[in-house]
């Protein structure tokens, strides 16, 4: 019998994004076997997604939700895209603004969406067998199936995933939201099931409720039970270390393929990478107004601008890296310090070194494939998707050896020239520099070598098959458990 399984999360690609978390949303559920198992998303209706889909949405419900500090109404809208059910709540007080997180009402609208998750199944009359939740934004809706609703059968059958996308970022709020907002009793906060220090923590609850947890890499599974890179949850997670496994993120190889994207000004494959990648090169310069040069090497960073992504060790060498025969592309916003200085850059290296301040889908596929290489030196990187697309695009990643990082990336060896990307393990600018300086003499003096690496990026298995396996597997598990 095919098995529902509701995904929950507060982004998903076609419709919004921030981040990784977007990527993998869209593209898991499609590659999970639907003869087996059916996944529906459902998804907060936030105001790009409504300005944009309004009058493709089909009304499927209508909830109301009321907590002591909540009275809301709620519908429930459907869209099917690629053959993939989403349903969305739509609430204008808490859901339609420009941007998506970080509002002084975040707990509110969080617990809203917990809640109105609850309503919808009953409105639907819809009980997955298992809610599969991305992220803290749903972290407490396991403890709210098994607190609050579990007289009711179809509820407490439930099996609840929780897959941690990125560990730092955690929903910490004021301990009156357990009980104001989401209605829970104080006695299942005072025998410290829901209580995090003296305050209430979204993350934590759902790594406490959930019956497994995942993460998107094997390495950053055994790193967040370790107190470096725990972020304060590291003992509940040993704790849990039966429960907690890693799987490591795909990406969608159909929006990413250098074979026939449209966003590039030739396409290519293992046969023509050689000239295929020049042409884009080329391209690449010309639109971001750099030197025209197709033998160039040219370096590239497509990022978050934050310190998770270890920009500060690419600005520490940045005056080193300007003075070899490179040339620089930064794609990104973030951290103002960041910005800055990469704004500065560009204008004191004009030609040489650019930055695009912002996000642009169709750039970005440019730049992947028109670069040389991609720095991607993390601090910590629960899985990251850059170094895939770019092994895809026959750009080789430069990447720090953490969490999905390591994962992906088999090292240039150069006794044996194998591998499919460049790694140090040292947080350190010295080892980056170590290793950068590796690759840009290789780039310059061992074509044929830097080939054979780009094709072994090329050939790998970047796509989701595998891990989509892992996942199903994951879930007879439980199920059967
Ligand atoms: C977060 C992580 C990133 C991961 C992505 C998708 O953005 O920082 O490493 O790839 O989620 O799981």
């Amino acid at each position: 019998m095919v098995k529902d399984i509701l995904f929950v999360s507060f982004e998903s690609l076609p419709f919004i994004k921030t981040g990784g978390l977007a990527d993998v949303v869209y593209a898991l559920p499609k590659a999970i076997d639907n003869k087996k198992f059916k996944v529906k998303i459902v998804l907060p209706l936030l105001k790009k997604i409504k300005d944009k889909y309004i009058y493709d949405l089909k009304p499927a419900g209508h909830i109301y939700i009321n907590t002591h500090y909540i009275h809301e109404e709620a519908n429930i809208l459907s869209y099917t895209n690629e053959g993939i059910e989403y349903l969305f709540i739509e609430n204008d007080t808490f859901f339609y603004r420009d941007g998506v997180y970080g509002y002084d009402d975040d707990a509110a609208r969080f617990s809203f969406f917990n809640l109105a998750i609850i309503e919808m199944m009953f409105n639907l009359n819809y009980f997955p067998d298992i809610i599969h939740c991305h992220d803290y934004h749903s972290g407490v809706l396991a403890a709210l199936c098994k607190l609050r609703f579990n007289n009711v059968p179809q509820i407490n059958k439930i099996k609840h995933i929780y897959t941690i996308h990125n560990l730092a970022f955690q929903g910490i709020y004021d301990k009156n939201v357990l009980f104001d907002l989401l209605g829970f009793s104080y006695l299942d906060y005072a025998n410290g099931s829901l209580r995090y220090n003296n305050d209430t923590n979204f993350m934590k609850i759902a790594l406490e409720f959930s019956d497994v947890i995942t993460t998107v890499s094997n390495t950053y599974a055994q790193e967040i039970k370790t107190k470096e890179y725990g972020e304060g949850l590291d003992s509940l997670l040993r704790g849990r270390s039966n429960d907690l496994c890693g799987v490591i993120n795909g990406i969608d190889t159909l929006s990413f393929n250098p074979k026939n994207d449209s966003n590039l000004i030739t396409n290519y494959d293992l046969r023509n990478f050689v000239s295929g990648k020049k042409k884009c090169k080329k391209d690449l310069q010309q639109t971001l107004g750099l030197n025209i040069n197709p033998d160039i090497f040219v370096l590239g960073i497509v990022s978050r601008l934050t310190n998770q992504k270890g920009i500060d060790l690419i600005l520490k060498e940045l005056k080193h890296i300007l003075q070899m025969d490179i040339q620089l592309v930064v794609l990104g916003t973030g951290e103002s310090i960041y910005e800055n200085s990469f704004k500065e850059m560009e204008y004191n290296h004009k030609g040489k070194a650019v930055y695009y301040c912002g996000y642009n889908e169709a750039l970005a596929h440019k730049i992947y494939a028109g670069i040389d290489m991609l720095l991607m030196p993390s601090q910590f990187e629960p899985c990251g998707i850059s170094q895939l697309i770019s092994q895809r695009y026959g750009t080789l990643p430069l990447v720090r050896e953490t969490g999905g990082l390591k994962d992906t990336v088999n090292p240039f060896n150069k006794y044996e020239k194998t591998g499919d990307g460049f790694s140090f393990n040292h947080y350190s600018s010295y080892n980056f520099k170590q290793v950068l300086d590796i690759a840009y003499n290789l780039y310059y003096q061992d074509t044929q070598t830097w080939r054979k690496l780009i094709k072994n990026a090329m050939k790998k298995d970047v796509s989701f098959s595998s891990s989509a396996r892992d996942y199903e597997n994951i879930y007879n598990w439980v199920l059967n458990r």
